[in-house]
Order: structure tokens, then sequence, then C-alpha cells
């Protein structure tokens, strides 16, 4: 008999038919005459009964809590079944049988990361790699839809944002850095694509133990030749709400069993509230939250800004001084960087960092060396400056924290599957 999927017979249309599917044992509570067993698959759940006079019944007593088992049966509605149906068993075959299961109820978030590799299958992060999933392929539509070309750029790098917040490897007795961003290479691919975009892993040895930052985090980034800073806040808007709309559409079962409203994410449409940076402190001063000018904002000031809003925020504008090199300052107010950040409603955490890039050789020589740079590093990187340079813009976004913010998890952990985090190397 061919396999269907736990999912495909949730079907009143199959009342009282044979199927057969194959899975994981999620639950299993014996009874002298029965044994209900509840099965999981990749696409749902369903409760499988056993009878007592039925040929299954001895497999049924042998098998264990995520043992791996074929079965066949008779699909029969019942209201009372977690999903709708039952299986009423006629067949069963262990595969692999369990050996005893350790994860059960009440278990600590510390102990279910040392066993990720099986804490990984428990229902609510299932639903979390399925929105992963989502994510990630809306964000690729997006811009292929665009015209936009994917590109990839090495890991292996002698430059970076900022000398603070980097991995250092040991290649052949040289020193270089983990890639901490795409960016430098995607500038120089310009002249050959125009508009590109990429996902792929940055690195960050930022000592921060925060619910949202993670060593190894997945980015996505794009480049645009021509583009301003307006442009590049439209396409954050756009691209926002078009992974948003795919998600709430695609993905409205998992976003319901995470406890979300998918209808919260269909209204995320631009356009977004646009503040700059120091109307942003004259909002805070008045929810008496007082930041001097030029500081970067924090992540209690994110938040409670943030809190003015239903959508994502776009801040514009920081003060050059604390922005990285590649940030032009304003034309009309030097002070200033032609920069915006995205930030989310609720938790005020910063989605997308992005900004029109500097030009001008020289301002950027002296950025890098008031943050302790070589420009020597870069000599290639002020290349692209030297032939042919345009205007153009660019951002990364984090694609962690974005499935962070639509499941609503409380730890940027729960949204990737294998985090490595300052104390979490393993498994
Ligand atoms: O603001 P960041 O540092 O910007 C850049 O790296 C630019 N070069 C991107 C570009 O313009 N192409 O990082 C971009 C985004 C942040 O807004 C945040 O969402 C995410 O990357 N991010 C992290 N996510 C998880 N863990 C970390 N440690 C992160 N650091 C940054
Ligand atoms: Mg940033």
């Amino acid at each position: 008999m061919e396999f269907k999927q736990i999912e495909q017979v949730l079907d009143k249309k199959l009342e009282g038919k044979q199927v057969a599917i194959r899975g994981w044992v999620y639950r299993k509570r014996d009874q002298k005459e029965i044994i209900f067993l509840t099965l999981r698959d990749s696409s749902d759940l369903i409760q499988a009964i056993v009878k007592k006079d039925s040929k299954a019944w001895k497999e049924a007593e042998k098998i264990t809590i995520e043992s791996s088992c074929e079965i066949e049966g008779t699909i029969k509605e019942d209201k009372r079944a977690p999903t709708g149906f039952e299986l009423q068993v006629t067949d069963l075959k262990i595969i692999g049988l369990a050996e005893r299961y350790p994860i059960s109820k009440d278990l600590s978030d510390e102990f279910l990361l040392d066993v990720r590799h099986l804490s990984v299958r428990m229902q609510k992060l299932q639903q979390v790699w399925k929105i992963r999933s989502k994510v990630f392929t809306a964000f690729r539509e997006f811009f292929l839809q665009k015209g936009y070309y994917e590109t990839h750029a090495p890991f292996f790098t002698k430059t970076s944002e900022s000398g603070l917040e980097l991995f250092e490897v040991d290649y052949f007795g040289k020193k270089v850095r983990l890639a901490q961003t795409w960016q430098f290479y995607a500038e120089a691919l310009l002249p050959a694509l125009e508009r590109i975009f990429t996902i792929a892993p940055s690195f960050r040895a930022e000592k921060s133990k925060t619910s949202r930052h993670l060593m190894e985090y997945w980015h996505g980034e794009m480049e645009a030749a021509w583009m301003d800073l307006d442009g590049l806040a439209k396409v954050c808007e756009e691209l926002i709400s078009y992974i948003c709309q795919k998600v709430a559409k695609d993905c409205a079962k998992e976003l319901k069993l995470l406890g979300r409203d998918p209808k919260q994410f269909e209204k995320i449409k631009p356009p977004f509230p646009r503040v700059t940076y120091t109307e942003a402190l004259k909002i805070l001063e008045k929810d008496g939250m007082e930041v001097s000018w030029g500081k970067d904002l924090r992540t209690p000031e994110e938040k409670q800004l943030t809190t003015h809003y239903d959508k994502p925020v776009i801040v514009t504008h920081y003060p050059k001084e604390v922005m990285a090199f590649y940030k032009p300052s304003d034309p009309k107010d030097k002070k200033v960087a032609l920069c915006l950040d995205v930030l989310v409603p609720g938790t005020g955490f910063e989605l997308i960092g992005a900004s029109a890039r500097d030009l001008d050789i020289e301002a950027m020589k002296k950025a890098l060396k008031s943050k302790g740079e070589d420009p020597k590093d870069y000599e290639w990187y002020f290349d692209t400056r030297r032939y042919g340079a345009v205007p153009h813009s660019g951002f990364g976004m984090g694609m962690d924290r974005f499935v962070q913010w639509i499941c609503g998890l409380e730890s940027i952990k729960d949204a990737i599957p294998f985090p490595r985090t300052m104390e979490r190397l393993t498994p």
C-alpha cells in the first residue's frame, strides 16, 4: 500500500477507508484492552488505536515513545481525537525501536538545548522550522521577482565592520577573520550585476548574552546600484511585508499552533512609520527616557520607541560618529549618517541595518583609523570607488531575528535548529 502523509489522511472523504502511514510515536497510553498511540510525521499528528484482538497488539505493546513505525488502519472521524480523526490500526510494523526517550514534560530550557539533536522534533520547534523555511524562501522570491541576482562572498576575510567583534582563525599560519558581512564583496560585484542579494551565515564574536544575539547567524543582505536611502527604506518595507504576507497565508496553521494570529501579520503593509534618530530622542524624552545626543540607542530605548507603533518602525539618520566607517555623512547635516535601522514592534530589537555607502575614500580612511583598523587592508575595497563608482545602498537583515519575531519566541536560540552562543558549541 502507498504511504500517505498524516495531513492527507485527516480527511472526511477517507472515512472507513484503509490507509498506510509512517512516522514516530509521539505519545502512548496503555489500557487493558486498548492502546492509544499518537503518531507524528512532518505534516501532522493522528491518534491511532490498537485493540487487543488485533494482530498489531504485540507490536503495539512493545513500541516506545519516538520509535519509528509503519501503520495501516481505517480512518474514522472522532471529534475527541486531537486532530479530529482516529486510525483504527490493523497492522503495525516497528522500524526503529527507540530506547527510553530522555525528553519528557517539565524539563529546563538548558537541558532541552543539551539534547537539541533530539528536541528539534518537539511539536513547537517543528512549527518554527517550517516557518523558518518559508521566511528564507520568501526572502529569495522577493528579490528574484525584482530581478536581483543571488551572489556569494568568502567567509575567510581581512576586512570587517569593526575590529572588536570578530573570530580570528589560523589560515596556514596567517590570521584571518570569519566574515561579519557579505557587503564589501557585494559592493565590488555591483558594476557587474547592479542588484544583488545573498543569504549566508555571518559570524560575530560579540560578548553579548542577550535573547537576540547568536555567534553564528543567518544574514540576508542586499545591495543595489543607483539606490538612495529613500529607495532603500522602500525595499525594507516591501520585503518585510512580502515575507509577513507569505507566512500568514502559507503557514497559518503553524502560526496558530504557536499561539500567533496570522491576521496580525497580514496587516504589516507599507508604509511603515519613519522617524529620525533625533526625533526618536524627543519621543523617548517625553516618555521619561533621557538619551544624550550621539549615543546609539540601547535595547530598552528601542523597545520603548516601538511601543508607539503596531508596525516595524524605520529609524533614520543616526549620529555619524557611532556608525560603521562606510556610512556616509548626510550632506545636509554632517553630524548624521545616511543610514537606517528597522526595529520590530513589541520587542524593539533591530531587524535590519541599512545605509547608503560612502564614496569618499579619505573620509572612510579617517573613520577606519579612528576604529583601530588598518586602511591598507581595505585598498581593494577603495578600488571599487576609484573605477566607476556610482551611488549605491544596501542592508542586512537578521533572518533568525525575523523568525524569532514572527514566531513570538522569547529567545533567538529557538529560531535556529542548532544555535551557537557564547556557552554553546554542541550538539
Ligand atoms: O547591523 P548589522 O551589523 O549590519 C551589517 O552587517 C551590514 N554590513 C549589513 C549590510 O548593510 N549589508 O547587521 C545586520 C542585521 C542586524 O540588523 C540584525 O538583525 C542581524 O543582522 N544581527 C544579528 N542577528 C543575530 N545575532 C547577532 N549577533 C546579530 N548581529 C546582527
Ligand atoms: Mg546594526
